[in-house]
């Protein structure tokens, strides 16, 4: 098995050796994101692809182009809401190799030749070599009218300079996280020690204040041997980009439950996974750099942390539910019945898959809270993500129910 990607082990064992065991969230980042050596930040080898059926993952645009066209039907609404501003923006953010946005150029040209006139589409991407992908898949669109743009942070958006839709689909899942871990009655944290040519963990008593900050404000009550991750970049996040949103709606779509289901006693390993070759293990410490890695999304602090920031939440659903909301079934139903592209559009749906890992939280600024074809189907009984007793996932439904008769969902979404 090998130990990693050479140079960037060498980096890392380098940092280690001069300062001491880093911290878990140090290593994912240098693994992910070392500018030169990082998993994202390499470009993939000759006729290797990272994301897609023959690269380590797949995400939904690999699947099937209907979430780009879902997303698309949803912009169209979110524009007519806000009167057809010039431009209406929408920010991809975490774009991977640009299927997604290729989807949504289409439907929207497919849509509305009007909006597109309009439309200003930014993609938010801090790899150079996951940008050359994007551009690769976006060539139809580059260089007509100026309507494709890049930046490699919100921190890059100017201050309430959106009005419009910004969406990401699996990004904060792949931010680096903070690992810990309660042992001897309290809370340590994960870090990471070179020692003998391998990468081995030690615990530290748990001394960073936002993490400390973090799990008071959840008030969790973890057992003892109990690990989980924490992921303060997601907040961070959250609140760039809702200073960068003048008027209008946020999407993210990523793994993830409320923080009562996330930290609840059953999930006593956390949510850490590594990916490679379509195959997940638990081991960070080997292929490092040449596999993925990734850790679950908190809603209810990435909510929490855009309510601060001065955004409502309109909804949380998952996929399957944001899909037939936007009329996914009259799209699945022009298609040939069993054929390859029908059944991989339902895979996307499925309730046992992708249609219910797949959460989607909805946060609205500078309107009223709009009532969006995507929130049409509500899957979670208010009531289980409120009680302190019961746990979300397990109360979910498929029931019909009005937009308008929805619980305000920050409370839902409370621990
Ligand atoms: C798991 S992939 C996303 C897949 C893609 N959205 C899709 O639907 O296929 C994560 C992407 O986010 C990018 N990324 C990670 N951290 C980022 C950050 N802080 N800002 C912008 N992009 C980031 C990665 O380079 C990569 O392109």
């Amino acid at each position: 098995m090998t130990l990693g990607h050479p140079e960037l082990v060498a980096a890392i064992a380098s940092e280690i050796t001069s300062s001491g065991p880093i911290a878990f969230v140090r290593f994912m980042e240098l693994a992910l994101y070392h500018p030169q050596f990082g998993y994202y930040m390499r470009p993939p080898d000759p006729g290797a692809e990272r994301i897609g059926w023959s690269g380590d993952f797949y995400t939904s645009s690999d699947v099937h182009p209907i979430l780009g066209q879902a997303l698309a039907k949803q912009a169209v609404q979110i524009d007519a809401l806000l009167e057809s501003p010039v431009p209406f923006t929408v920010v991809e953010m975490g774009p991977g190799k640009g299927l997604l946005a290729r989807d949504f150029l289409q439907a929207v040209e497919r849509e509305s030749q009007e909006l597109r006139r309009r439309l200003r589409y930014v993609l938010v991407e801090r790899s150079p070599a996951m940008r050359a992908q994007q551009e690769q898949h976006l060539a139809p669109w580059l260089g007509r009218d100026g309507c494709v743009a890049w930046v490699e942070g919100p921190e890059s958006l100017a201050p309430s300079s959106v009005t419009g839709l910004m969406f990401s689909n699996e990004l904060p899942d792949a931010f680096p996280v903070h690992r810990i871990q309660i042992a001897d009655g309290i809370v340590q944290e994960i870090f990471v020690d070179y020692r003998d040519g391998r990468f081995v963990e030690c615990l530290k008593p748990l001394t960073n204040p936002a993490v400390q900050a973090y799990l008071r404000r959840l008030r969790l009550a973890l057992p003892e041997g109990y690990r989980t991750e924490i992921n303060l970049q997601a907040l961070d996040w959250m609140k760039q980009v809702a200073e960068s949103l003048a008027r209008g709606v946020i999407v993210t779509i990523d793994y993830g439950h409320s923080a009562q289901d996330l930290y609840g006693p059953d999930r006593t390993k956390g949510t850490f996974l590594c990916y490679y070759s379509q195959m997940a293990s638990e081991d960070p410490y080997i292929r490092v750099g040449q596999q993925d890695m990734t850790a679950h999304v908190d809603f209810t602090s990435l909510a929490t942390a855009g309510e601060e920031a001065g955004l409502s939440v309109t909804g949380f659903t998952n996929q399957m539910s944001f899909l037939m909301g936007l009329g996914v079934e009259e799209m699945i139903g022009r298609l040939e019945p069993e054929s390859p592209p029908f059944r991989a559009a339902l895979h996307l749906l499925k309730p046992e898959g992708m249609g219910r890992t797949f959460k989607i939280l909805v946060q609205h600024k500078g309107i009223a809270r709009p009532e969006l074809d995507g929130l049409t189907f509500k899957p979670f009984f208010g009531s289980a993500l409120t009680s302190n007793q019961v746990r979300g996932e397990r109360h979910e439904a498929m029931g019909r129910h009005p937009a308008s008769s929805r619980p305000p969902l920050t409370s839902s979404l409370q621990a």
